[in-house]
């Protein structure tokens, strides 16, 4: 009995607090995402929960602004402890580069951010645009992660 309440616990703190990520868009499927708590933005593990490149990688030019949208599909603030959003790019086998952070804030479920980011000078094909939405929730998954795929290409290519 002990066993199963626990175990329903864990799955009830499991489907809560997510993160989608809609432009550019994230690499698996934007289903339901018009409802708290939708399965297509749960993913917890770093730094792209798992997921597998696409194919449908979208070319972006050095030194251009970018707006990067997302949207807080589960709210999960924490006024005692309040978490961030950060987006960020780079090589998902290496050392992504931060280059926004926002505070979480008691805004409610389905909350879409934006965050305007200039692409750096760093170039190169499969990389990734990376949203995490840390929450300092003890209570809660320590982060949620989407990843997009890009290539970032010098402005003389273009
Ligand atoms: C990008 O945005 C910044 C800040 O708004 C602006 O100063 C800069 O000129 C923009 N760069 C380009 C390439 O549009
Ligand atoms: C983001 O950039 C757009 C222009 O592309 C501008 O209108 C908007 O005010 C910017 N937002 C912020 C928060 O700087």
């Amino acid at each position: 009995m002990w066993m199963k309440l626990v175990i329903l616990s864990i799955s009830a703190y499991i489907c809560t607090a997510h993160l989608c990520m809609l432009s550019p868009p994230q690499r698996t499927a934007l289903n339901d995402i018009n409802k708290a708590g939708s399965d297509s933005c749960i993913l917890l593990a770093g730094p792209c929960g798992k997921t597998k490149p696409s194919m449908n990688m979208l070319y972006l030019v050095a030194g251009q602004n970018f707006t990067v949208v997302f949207q807080k599909n589960l709210d999960h603030f924490d006024s005692a402890s309040p978490g961030y959003w950060s987006v960020s790019i780079g090589k998902e086998s290496g050392t992504l580069k931060e280059l926004f952070r926002t505070a979480d804030t008691a805004t409610p479920s389905l909350t879409v951010y934006s965050a305007n980011i200039t692409i750096p000078e760093q170039t190169g094909k499969n990389m990734v645009i990376q949203t995490q939405y840390v929450t300092k929730n003890p209570k809660a998954p320590a982060a949620f992660y989407q990843c997009a795929d890009v290539a970032v290409i010098k402005k003389a290519e273009y």
